[in-house]
């Protein structure tokens, strides 16, 4: 299996590390290519670069590491090597004002993963997941005893069963939150069940069993 990752940021190149570390074949793409470029020759022969669309077509997930903005553009523009793909989403809806100050950049209701889920082709496997830590957390929580629980939500049996399996290689344990229904849960700046709702704990699963219980998780 090969995992596509678009964006080598703060989360992708996370992603990457994790994953390589746990065995796992990734392709990088990113706006500038020598970026990704840079981040394969230092994680080595599990690791390549690539455009975006070769990368994508490549693949059998794509984890769209970038901004829900750049989402709504690179989606449609890739709609062709997106269709039957495992399509991972770690957006969350956040901007910042003129002062700095973090704001939810959706309408009340309305998650980031709905937004990007009406967006893909309908045989594309949609996973709202890796977005449930804030970045230096997740580099910084792989393989901890006992183990930090990431989140997701979907309603795909197919990106279930990846995203666990990415999950559990990148050094976390995987806990379903629900459906695409429950992706706003698992966002910021306001989901329950993001790091921040957690009052910046990262959690192990306990915490999450109990945090999702009689949700229908
Ligand atoms: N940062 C966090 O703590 C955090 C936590 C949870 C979830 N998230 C979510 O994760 C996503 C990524 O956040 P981030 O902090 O990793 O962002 P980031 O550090 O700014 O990285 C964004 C990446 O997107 C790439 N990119 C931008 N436009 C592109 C295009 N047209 N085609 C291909 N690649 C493009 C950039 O490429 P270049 O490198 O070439 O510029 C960069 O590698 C966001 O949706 C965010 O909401 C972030």
């Amino acid at each position: 299996m090969t995992t596509a990752i678009v964006g080598v940021g703060n989360i992708g190149s996370a992603v990457a590390r994790h994953l390589v570390a746990g065995g796992e074949s990734v392709v990088l793409a990113a706006k500038d290519q020598s970026r990704a470029q840079a981040l394969a020759e230092e994680l080595g022969p599990l690791a390549r670069a690539a455009s975006v669309e070769d990368a994508i077509d490549g693949a059998d997930a794509v984890v769209l590491a970038v901004w829900l903005d750049v989402m709504r553009q690179l989606v449609p523009k890739y709609e062709h090597v997106l269709k039957d793909k495992v399509v991972i989403d770690p957006s969350n809806p956040i901007g910042f004002d003129a002062s700095g100050q973090m704001m939810r950049t959706l309408p009340d209701g309305e998650s980031a993963g709905s937004v990007v889920a009406a967006l893909l082709p309908p045989s594309a496997h949609y996973v709202k997941a890796f977005g449930t830590l804030g970045a230096d957390a997740l580099a910084a929580s792989a393989h901890r005893d006992p183990l930090a629980v990431l989140f997701y939500a979907t309603d795909d049996g197919t990106a279930a069963t990846t995203i666990e399996r990415l999950i559990r290689a990148a050094g976390f344990e995987p806990w379903r939150a629900g459906g695409v229904a429950a992706a706003s849960r698992i966002e910021a700046p306001t989901g329950d069940l993001h790091q921040y709702g957690f009052n910046g704990e990262v959690v192990d699963i306990d915490r999450a069993r109990s945090a999702t219980a009689g949700s229908g998780a």
